[in-house]
């Protein structure tokens, strides 16, 4: 079985996409395609619809990575489909814990992102670039990228997630 994995920020045009291009790009290079499944989504309805920022897709070419993705909001429904959800920050990561709440079968985990940056001390947000320049583009390419890179570890390792029976084994404590 697959493990489904989705990538949230705020517009869906800038930091989840990239993220979810880099996750895709890493695991091909590791020969892991087949195990995963990748997806972005945004908590704003701001960009459905909407090709990623043109500054994304071309900071991520000039690291030889293809952004494909168009924009779309997360609803209740990505709860039950994927295995773990990544907040690029706190303010998604709260807006995607709440929508939660509304999914009592939900299946996934709810993370931020930068929990599995090794150059991240405590939890750290991925910044919104949007508003600003080119180089804060490779600031969060950077970030996305180690990130990406020690999420896979973990996962291979089998350590990203909680086990269901490890969760409920908590709940009942
Ligand atoms: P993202 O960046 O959340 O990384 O996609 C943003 C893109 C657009 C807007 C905000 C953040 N906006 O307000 O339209």
């Amino acid at each position: 079985m697959q493990k489904q994995i989705l990538f949230v920020c705020l517009g869906n045009i800038c930091r989840s996409p990239l993220a979810e291009a880099i996750f895709k790009h890493q695991i091909a290079k590791r020969g892991l395609g087949d195990k995963y499944l990748a997806d972005s989504c945004g908590t704003s309805n701001f960009h459905i619809g909407d090709r990623p920022d043109p500054r994304a897709i071309r900071n991520a070419r000039q690291h030889e990575v293809e952004i494909n993705h168009v924009g779309r909001q997360i609803s209740i429904n990505d709860f039950l489909e994927f295995d773990l959800i990544l907040a690029m920050d706190h303010s998604n990561y709260q807006y995607a814990s709440d929508l939660s709440g509304k999914a009592p079968l939900a299946k996934a985990e709810l993370k931020l992102i930068r929990s599995f940056d090794p150059d991240a001390f405590g939890l750290q947000d991925v910044p919104d670039p949007w508003y600003g320049s080119e180089q804060g583009f490779e600031e969060v390419f950077q970030m996305l990228w180690r990130s990406c890179d020690e999420l896979i570890n973990q996962l291979e390792k089998g350590k990203a997630m909680v086990k269901k029976a490890e969760k409920l084994s908590e709940t009942s404590l």
